[in-house]
């Protein structure tokens, strides 16, 4: 077994985690055009190994999944946003809770969903007026907001709560953007950038209870209180019942209210879980449920806007989809174009653009011992732009979807969510809902983007660097 993977040389101290941060994009894609499969490089402290082999990520993600779990990187500030929710707990907590809230992800219950979501589009379309410039990822963000809490936490969100959210994910997202210096300094540190971080997940957390606080006491459960069956016959908003989630028989829950804050509070209720637990899920399902459906909704937007051609295709079928009525899950399965086009936007700009893992104990990969203990990325933003799975990959074309295309490529050459046991559980939903979204905007508007060259910021999620202009136009 060869020793040590190659990799680019790094400075003392800081290793590579300069040039990650300068630009972590290019410096990825640099490192896989000249390095091949398995490349080491290090950030900070830690040994970094960047796979762009579909097969070796297939391996680490499915095959041998409980060999990895997913990395503490000695900083407290994950811990302090996402503590034990589902996308950073690990074990039995994160068994638990993945078993909790699959019924509320439950395909049923999500296609009965199309109702709350399309309810939300028309209301924020009714905002827009033809000729008017709008920040289309504020715009998004500010709906898929909306459409989260409505829809898992069978509540509404007040504008001026979504406002919050959305002023504090600057300081979040600070604090998770690469950052060569950030080991050196500890969590406690009173820095700027420290107390803004702690300041915007206070705020997170109460709204996040102030939403709680709402829906507590609308709901009883006859397994823990004696008032029975009537006490338990409010629904949520979300419209929930008509066969979604499974009618509940998952958690013994009988005909009740199947939206994720209602499956926690009934699990709290019965011991299963804590406060702190709850609140955690709920930071968790609010941030991961938004901000990555609005991202490919904003590139999609803007890859739209760039090419006339698709634009007039998902117009029309767009247009089909949406009749005379209210687009619903079936009809939306009709838009395979429009599938292919959101496909072709988490290829070029991945929401999430990499995966982290930790190995349990030392692993071969692509030949290489990899150390218990390292880093290990499997980098969308990498294997979707590389030549080797496909032609001119930096160039948009809906048509690499078509199935004999699509057949010829290994499975995790396009992996915008993950896979394996930890794949996204709100896959179906984010893509129900972007689909909706596109349905109900390209049948009545055309979006021009007006800004600059597209830039990219890396933190949890990719972002525009920059604010995204769009003048709407009405068709
Ligand atoms: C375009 C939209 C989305 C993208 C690209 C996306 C991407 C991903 C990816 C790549 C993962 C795997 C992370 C890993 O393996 O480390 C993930 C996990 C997760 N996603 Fe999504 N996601 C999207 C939408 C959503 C939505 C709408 C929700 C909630 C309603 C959601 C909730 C979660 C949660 C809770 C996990 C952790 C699952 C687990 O570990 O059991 N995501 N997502």
């Amino acid at each position: 077994m060869s020793a040590t993977p190659p990799g680019p040389i790094g400075d003392p101290l800081v290793g590579n985690g300069r040039q990650y941060a300068d630009d972590p994009f290019s410096f990825m894609r640099a490192c896989a055009d000249s390095y091949g499969d398995v490349i080491r490089f290090d950030l900070g402290p830690r040994e970094t190994y960047l796979l762009t082999n579909p097969a070796d990520i297939e391996r680490v993600l499915v095959a041998d999944a409980e060999r990895y779990r997913k990395p503490q990187f000695g900083d407290g500030a994950m811990d302090r946003l996402l503590g034990d929710g589902l996308l950073m707990s690990e074990g039995e907590t994160w068994q638990r809770q993945r078993r909790l809230a699959n019924p509320s992800f439950h395909s049923r219950r999500i296609g009965a969903l199309a109702g709350t979501m399309v309810d939300h589009t028309e209301s924020q379309l009714a905002d827009w007026s033809d000729g008017e410039v709008v920040d289309i990822q504020l715009e998004v963000a500010r709906l898929t907001v909306k459409i989260i809490v409505s829809a898992m936490f069978g509540a509404d969100i007040t504008d001026e709560e979504v406002k919050t959210v959305q002023e504090k994910l600057e300081p979040l997202g600070a604090r998770f953007e690469p950052d060569p210096r950030r080991f050196l300094i500890p969590d406690w540190a009173p820095t700027r950038e420290n107390r803004e971080f702690a300041a915007a997940v206070d705020t997170l957390e109460s709204v996040i209870d102030g939403i709680v606080e709402r829906r507590r006491g609308t709901e009883r459960d006859p397994a823990v209180d004696p008032a029975g069956p009537e006490g338990v016959a409010v629904r949520g908003p979300a419209g929930d019942g008509e066969g979604g989630g499974g009618s509940g028989s998952d958690d013994g829950s009988g005909d009740l209210p199947m939206d994720l804050l209602s499956v926690l509070l009934r699990a709290r209720d019965r011991g299963e879980q804590t406060d702190e637990n709850l609140r955690d899920e709920l930071v968790t399902m609010l941030l991961a449920g938004h901000d990555t459906t609005a991202l490919a909704l904003t590139y999609t937007f803007y890859l739209l806007s760039n090419h006339p051609e698709a634009r007039k295709r998902v117009a029309s079928e767009a247009q089909a989809a949406t009749g005379d009525g209210a687009p619903t899950a079936a009809d939306v399965r009709e838009m395979e174009f429009t599938e292919r086009v959101l496909n072709e936007s988490m290829r070029l700009y991945p929401p999430v653009y990499t995966l982290f893992r930790e190995p349990k104990l030392d692993v071969k990969l692509g030949g290489y011992r990899i150390p218990e203990g390292s880093a290990l990325m499997c980098s969308q933003w990498v294997v979707h732009r590389s030549s080797r799975w496909y032609d001119d990959p930096d160039s948009f074309d809906p048509s690499r979807w078509e199935p004999e295309r699509r057949s010829q490529r290994p499975r995790f050459a396009f992996f915008p969510f993950g896979g394996g046991p930890r794949h996204c559980i709100g896959k179906s939903f984010s893509l129900l809902e972007a689909k909706l979204i596109l349905a109900k905007v390209c049948s009545q508007y055309e979006l021009e983007y007006e800004g600059p060259d597209l830039s990219l910021r890396g933190s949890l999620t990719m972002h525009p660097d920059h604010p995204v202009p769009m003048r709407i136009r009405e068709r």
